[in-house]
C-alpha cells in the first residue's frame, strides 16, 4: 500500500495545466489532460529541464529545452520507446491532488 501525499488543490492544476510540486525534495510536473490528472518526474530525463512547462499535445509532453517527449502515461520517450521519465501514482481527492511516491 503506498503513502498518498497532498501536494495541491484541484483548481490550481485546472484542465489543460501543469505545477510543478516539491515533494520530500523531488520535484515532481502534474499535468490535467482531458479530465485525467498525471504526475512524472518534473526534472527532464535528458538534462534536467522543466516538464511541466513543457507542450501538451496527443497525450506526450514536449521538454521545453531540447525536444524530448514523454507520454504523460507512461513516462516513456518516443522515440526510443523507453520509460526515461519517471511516473508516479496521482489521484484527486475531495478537490485535492495526492500522489503517491
Ligand atoms: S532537458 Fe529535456 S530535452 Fe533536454
Amino acid at each position: 500500500m503506498g503513502q498518498w501525499i497532498d501536494v495541491a488543490a484541484l483548481e490550481d492544476c485546472g484542465e489543460g495545466k501543469a505545477i510543478e510540486v516539491l515533494v520530500e525534495g523531488q520535484v515532481i510536473a502534474i499535468f490535467q489532460n482531458e479530465g485525467e490528472l498525471f504526475a512524472l518526474d518534473g526534472m527532464c530525463a535528458h538534462q534536467g529541464g522543466p516538464i511541466a512547462q513543457g507542450h501538451v499535445a496527443g497525450g506526450c509532453v514536449t521538454c521545453p529545452w531540447h525536444g524530448w517527449q514523454y507520454e504523460l502515461a507512461t513516462g516513456i520517450q518516443t522515440i526510443n520507446r523507453q520509460p526515461l521519465q519517471k511516473t508516479f501514482a496521482v489521484r484527486q481527492r475531495d478537490g485535492r491532488i495526492e500522489i503517491d511516491i
